[in-house]
């Protein structure tokens, strides 16, 4: 009999995250030798402070090594309502909280909870990577929403308006915005929420970048500026990016009741509970000191208030002044219709393509999110390289006719 290894149609559809894919092509190049300026990582460079670590030691010698609640330990679910209480001046349940294997499987298990087929979940672009694929993995459609750059990325609201009809279930936000930066105004998340309330759909809020601030603010999402539209709101975040804590895997969901013990069933029939140490390690991070938060902000910003300025001294390229994350994303639309030692640049991911090769400069197509008039540089590496990266750049772009 032959046999063809038939896959699934959901999966023949899914693309693999192309900003992990060319994270993992720049430290290929490396280990090959190759002099590479990789400034496509989306993570903070710094080491995991070592209180923080030092709990994960502690579990480990204490024994702390088995199956906990799927939902996460009491404790770090704690320290969550405490985060959340202390940032956002809200209060949650226990109940109100799950802890997941990172920030991004809190996001899948929540579109997994809220969407069937049919259902539409708006995007405003640029967008994370993955909320369109995780979107189509729970059988709703993405439905994208315009934004302005020369607005600095805000959301439109009367287009927004526009998009919703009977089938919106959901609307999906990051402020800060990982890939551009920008952050949404008090007035702009009040319009939001007051929206959800009247047409009746969720917010999904991905607060993963919201103490990297630069604005003096601190973080802000729909529930803080509007508590009563809390039973529409459901809060994404996670200790990878404020902690430096990428690969310990730990990520929460707060939201209504409802919501919360769905995505916790679907997480006790694929991954029960996030790992014990790990969880131990997030709960020192959000409960113990919090100089490193302010430490790690600090050389942000130093690095963006440099390489923006840098970046628009070199000519064709405009970029906004992101006001969080650790990502700057200018337009490079001039140099599109260009051409230089055999590279025709068409698009964002060929002018990727060319710096990687010509400049060994690693950045993210801005068409990975959505958006092919941009590219995104991280600055979550040292100045110097940032410094020669940049040369690096301008030196290549500068070959371009
Ligand atoms: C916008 C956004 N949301 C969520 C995540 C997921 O974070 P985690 O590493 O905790 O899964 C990322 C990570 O890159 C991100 O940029």
């Amino acid at each position: 009999m032959s046999w063809n290894t038939p896959l699934a149609q959901r999966v023949i559809n899914l693309k693999p995250s192309p900003t992990l894919a060319v994270d993992a092509k720049a430290k290929a190049l490396k280990a090959q030798g190759a002099d590479i300026i990789n400034l496509s990582a989306g993570e903070p460079d710094f080491d995991t402070p070592q209180h923080i670590k030092d709990a994960a030691i502690k579990a480990i010698q204490d024994g702390f090594t088995k199956y906990t609640p799927v939902a996460g330990i009491v404790e770090l679910r704690e320290a969550v309502t405490n985060k959340l209480k202390r940032d956002y001046g809200v209060d949650y349940a226990l109940d109100e909280i799950v802890v997941s294997t990172g920030g991004k499987q809190g996001l899948y298990n929540c579109f997994q909870a809220i969407i069937d087929p049919g259902h539409e979940v708006i995007i405003p672009v640029p967008y994370w990577v993955s909320y369109p694929a995780m979107v189509e993995l729970a059988g709703g459609s993405p439905v994208f929403l315009s934004s302005r750059p020369d607005k600095n990325f805000d959301l439109d609201l009367d287009e927004l308006a526009s998009l919703i009809n009977e089938k919106t279930r959901a609307i999906i936000i990051n402020s800060p915005s990982n890939p551009t930066g920008a952050v949404y105004s008090e007035d702009t998340l009040k319009s939001l929420a007051q929206m959800a309330l009247d047409k009746g759909f969720y917010i999904i809020t991905d607060d993963i970048y919201d103490e990297i601030r630069f604005d003096g603010k601190g973080p802000e999402n729909p529930v803080s500026v509007m508590p009563e539209a809390r039973n529409h709101v459901i809060v994404a975040n996670g200790v990878s990016k404020t902690y430096s804590m990428t690969g310990w895997r730990i990520g929460y969901l707060a939201g209504p009741k409802p919501v919360i013990k769905a995505a916790t069933k679907i997480q006790s029939q694929s991954t029960s509970n996030p790992n014990s140490i790990a969880q131990k390690a997030a709960q020192e991070a959000l409960s113990g000191p919090q100089d490193c938060v302010k430490q790690m902000v600090s050389a942000f910003k130093e690095r963006r208030d440099f390489i923006v300025e840098r970046l628009n001294t070199i000519q064709g390229i405009k970029c906004n002044v992101p006001q969080g994350a650790f990502y700057v994303f200018p337009d490079v639309s001039s140099y599109f219709g260009k051409s230089a030692e055999g590279f025709e640049i068409k698009g964002s991911l060929e002018l990727a393509d060319y710096l990687l090769e010509n400049a060994k400069v690693a950045c993210v197509p801005g068409i990975a999110f959505g958006d092919d008039r941009f590219i995104r540089l991280s600055y979550a590496t040292d100045k110097a390289q940032i410094e020669e990266g940049l040369n690096r750049l301008e030196e290549a772009l500068g070959k371009l006719s």
